[in-house]
């Protein structure tokens, strides 16, 4: 038996088996005793060789040592891929007491809640909202609103102009014409968008929002006008008592013309540096459209006469919300942004 196999006793080999640390080291373990040319493999052919008697003794040893051997291993595998499959789990553990990833939500530009806000209060009152292009015609935004060339009124508008003649419309007034283009009174038109001046200092920004708009109806008088931007004013500033007041002024496609000014929303009137301690607050431009652009308009004026009104939109959006300087609405800075969210 001794030179059958070199094997001392089966607690050795229980022993190699006992230090394998992989399904790896265990499977070239038992190709190396039970592979084709494995030691017990071997000695199991070899059987064959010897006579019944003795082939008998052996074999019973051999397949005992063969049927303890594959325990042992099968025993050995099963802890090792336990260990394994501990270490995965420690690995892949997932804490779900960890706060979630944050999604990153973003929010409306102030300057668009107060776009809205207006499109909203005008659309109730039965306004339809129209919209005009940002490169505009000489025609569009100046001539057609009383202001021919060499008019002195063309020099307070710090133009960009195009080589092709265009220019960036410098205010909103321009779709007034291309509605009254495609419409035909009565009507009531609001108009939201982007304007530009060549001007940039603390309070002007080259590019800057407007709101536009046009009312035209049989009898539409300056009362109606005032009635309608009063109650404006004091629904966007959220008082029902806000002073608001009218000052001639002048603007060449109305006639008569006024700028409105609220009570400082800030001082209450009393006096502060945002009013410039006169107590008044300028926040927009309007009047009765002028019979020159209701005649290129084509419209009957013994029927129908109307009013216009235009505002700045950062500036109504910082007297609202208290914002002290208006380079924050332009600077995409998220601490100004997630404050409005
Ligand atoms: N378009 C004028 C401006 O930009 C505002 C305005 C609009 C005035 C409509 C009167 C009527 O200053």
């Amino acid at each position: 038996m001794e030179n059958v196999v070199p094997l001392t006793s089966i607690a050795e080999i229980a022993e190699v088996i006992g230090r394998c640390q992989s399904i790896a080291e265990l499977e070239s373990l038992r190709v190396h005793w039970l592979g084709k040319k494995g030691i017990l493999t071997q000695a199991l052919q070899g059987l064959a060789k010897l006579d019944p008697e003795e082939r008998k003794r052996h074999g019973a040893q051999l397949n005992s040592w063969k049927a303890q051997f594959l325990e042992l291993l099968d025993q050995r595998r099963h802890l090792i891929e336990a260990a394994l499959l501990e270490q995965k789990l420690i690995r892949e553990t997932l804490d779900i007491s960890l706060p979630g990833r944050n999604r990153g939500r973003g929010s409306l530009h102030p300057v668009r809640q107060t776009l809205d806000w207006i499109e909203g209060y005008f659309s109730g009152l039965g306004f339809e909202v129209a919209d005009g292009p940002e490169l505009e015609d000489d025609f569009h935004n100046f001539t057609a609103l009383n202001i021919p060339e060499e008019h002195p009124a063309r020099a307070m508008h710090d133009t960009f102009y195009l080589e092709d003649g265009r220019v960036l419309r410098t205010h909103t007034s321009p779709v007034q014409i291309r509605y009254l283009e495609s419409h035909q009174p009565p009507l009531r038109m609001i108009a939201t968008g982007r304007v530009y001046r060549k001007d940039s200092d603390l309070t002007h920004t080259p590019m800057f929002h407007q709101v536009e708009g046009l009312f035209l109806d049989e009898n539409a008088s300056f009362a109606d006008l005032r009635g309608l931007l009063a109650d404006f004013l004091q629904n966007f500033f959220d008082r029902s008592d806000l002073q608001v007041r009218f000052r001639p002024s002048y603007f060449p496609f109305t006639e008569p013309s006024a700028e409105v000014d609220v009570a400082c929303v800030l001082c209450n009137g009393t006096g502060c540096r945002v009013c410039k301690a006169t107590g008044w607050l300028e926040v927009l431009g309007c009047g009765m459209v002028h019979p020159a652009v209701l005649t290129m308009a084509g419209v009957d004026q013994e029927k129908f006469s109307g009013f216009a009104f235009g505002m700045g939109i950062e500036r109504l959006t910082m007297l609202r919300l208290g914002i002290p300087d208006l380079r924050l609405f332009f600077e995409s800075d998220l601490r100004f942004l997630r404050q409005f969210s």
